[in-house]
């Protein structure tokens, strides 16, 4: 259709101010010359007596009247053409973001954050031109951003992203695929599926086993505890999903004194409660010590670790898991990135064991490099998650006879993420993958034997892709890791363990080369060499 301009509001523009007609005959749509911006409604033909006596009635003139609605002059021009400009420049901006990141500061500027504070304003009185809202944020949010996918950012654990994980992630933006059921997007139930799949297989975790995308591992441990609070509790003849926790059983909860904070965060909204938690000694590197666990029962679930967030250390899984099952007790897994290392032959041996657990979590925006977000819920017994992820009956949600993945999930409506989960998995193939832990597990083992070489003394056996850097007393170390946040050749956060203040380095992302750890051991050096001086 040809949208042209009048420079003649018609009678009927003018009675009708957001309303345009269009000859179907012409195929052409006159719009009044100063309506810049119109969004296309729909077709009809005239058809109630004001219609007719406005716009005629007259089928044999083929006369179609489309409905527009005339918006002041700076409101958004929504049509296909716009848009693929509009995309290409994002796509521009993006690439040039993408370019960049591993040559800017990681951190951002000061001035760049305080410029942040232009976003701040009532809420617009009129639109936005897409493009300059786009520029806008570009000019606004780039700088702002830490630079997380440029290689030598080591803060938390947290990854990069795959280019083909970005490239896939723009793709399902612009399909903006409702993944709640499979008739709502084919393609996302299916890739679903076959990455929950490709995921055991890559993990050596049970092929049967269900699983669910969710938005990281706080929420893939919530799940799988989901699961596991029911199962157990069916066991003793208690439906939680129907009668709440209220007068049920008692649930006893064991974990490690290492315990990831967010594994608590996941038993408090499941109503387990965090104090209630029964806590195990652990070893120097963090490690549950077995030999400590408490009488263990039916109604027990021994929570356990594959990578310390610190240390990287894994749980004696085996012993753990034999006792438990003994007892008849269920094992879960927080895996939120160390189970990703049974990817790699050179590591496997890491994860002997895990696969006996009943339950596991991990991330694949961690170690995998999946664009945020996307964590990954697995339980063993798939018919113990479905039962407590299931639906009640709601008569326009009907499930279909294959695998739909809002039953394996918290959520109803949710965003594609196995689309680039897929993509990633895809791309680098089991070699690709095992290559990734290898390497940034050979930068860890770098980046300690730099930091030894000059005297720092590392906390942690290196075990995976965790260091552990202490540079004196808790006050210099803070300042070892404030200066060298700041300088911004690169970026590690701080911790505690056990007692002493650490720098972490956490190897999570592809895009770190040797020469990334270089310049960056280079930077944490100076700075601590700065700090030292002016200790004296
Ligand atoms: C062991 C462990 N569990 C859970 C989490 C939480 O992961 P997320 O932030 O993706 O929810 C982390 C995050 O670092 C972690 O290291």
């Amino acid at each position: 259709m040809v949208v042209r301009r009048s420079p003649i509001l018609t009678n009927t523009h003018q009675r009708y101010a957001t309303t345009l007609t269009t000859r179907a005959d012409r195929q052409t749509t006159v719009i009044p010359s100063e309506a810049r911006n119109v969004s296309y409604l729909g077709v009809f033909p005239p058809s109630s007596q004001s219609d007719k006596r406005q716009f005629g009635s007259s089928p044999s003139r083929n006369l179609l009247y489309g409905i527009y609605m005339l918006t002041k002059p700076e409101n958004p021009v929504v049509n296909e053409r716009d848009s693929s400009t509009l995309l290409t420049r994002a796509a521009e901006l993006a690439a040039r973001y993408v370019n960049s990141a591993s040559e800017r500061a990681v951190a951002p500027k000061e001035t760049a954050v305080a410029a942040l504070q232009r976003f701040h304003e009532p809420f617009p009185d009129s639109g936005c031109d897409p493009e300059k809202v786009l520029a806008f944020l570009d000019e606004l949010g780039s700088p702002a951003t830490v630079a997380t996918t440029g290689g030598r950012y080591f803060g938390f654990v947290n990854g990069g992203t795959l280019p083909t994980s970005l490239a896939a992630n723009w793709l399902a933006g612009a399909w903006d695929q409702n993944a709640a059921l499979r008739v709502m997007s084919p393609v996302a139930a299916e890739l679903e599926e076959i990455a929950i799949r490709w995921v055991c297989e890559a993990l050596g975790l049970p092929p049967d086993s269900a699983g669910g995308l969710v938005t990281g591992a706080t929420m893939a441990n919530f799940t799988s505890l989901a699961a596991a609070r029911s199962a157990l509790l069916a066991r003793e003849g208690w439906n939680v999903v129907e009668d709440g926790l209220f007068h049920a059983p008692p649930i006893e909860v064991v974990a490690g004194v290492e315990v990831h904070a967010s594994l608590l965060k996941a038993l408090s909204l499941l109503g387990l409660g965090r104090k209630r938690l029964n806590l195990v000694e652990v070893d120097e590197q963090g490690r549950m010590r077995a030999d400590k666990l408490p009488k263990l029962s039916r109604n027990t679930i021994v929570c356990i670790q594959a990578g310390n967030v610190n240390t990287g250390a894994f749980d004696p899984a085996s012993q753990i898991c034999e006792a438990a099952h003994q007892q008849g007790a269920w094992v879960h897994v927080d895996g939120a990135f160390g189970l990703w290392a049974g990817v790699s032959p050179q590591y496997r041996h890491l994860l002997n064991g895990f696969e006996k657990a009943d339950s596991w979590a991990t991330d694949a925006h961690k170690w995998p490099n999946v664009s945020y977000d996307c964590g990954v819920a697995i339980v063993r017994d798939a018919e113990a998650l479905r039962t407590c992820m299931e639906l009640s009956s709601a008569a326009y949600l009907t499930p279909g006879a294959k695998r739909e993945p809002m039953y394996y999930t918290p959520e109803c409506s949710r965003r594609a993420r196995a689309v680039e989960l897929w993509a990633a998995l895809k791309s680098l193939g089991r070699p690709g993958m095992a290559e990734l832990v290898e390497r940034t597990c050979a930068h860890a083992r770098r980046f300690a034997a730099g930091l030894r070489a000059a005297g720092c003394r590392v906390l942690n056996d290196v075990v995976i892709n965790q260091v552990l850097v202490s540079f004196g007393d808790s006050s210099k170390t803070q300042d070892v890791i404030r200066s060298v946040q700041e300088e911004g050749t690169c970026w590690c956060g701080g911790t505690v363990w056990q007692g002493k203040t650490a720098m972490r380095i956490s190897v999570s992302s592809w895009a770190t080369t040797d020469d990334d750890v270089d310049r960056s051991l280079e930077a944490i050096l100076r700075a601590a060499r700065i700090i030292e001086a002016a200790s004296n």
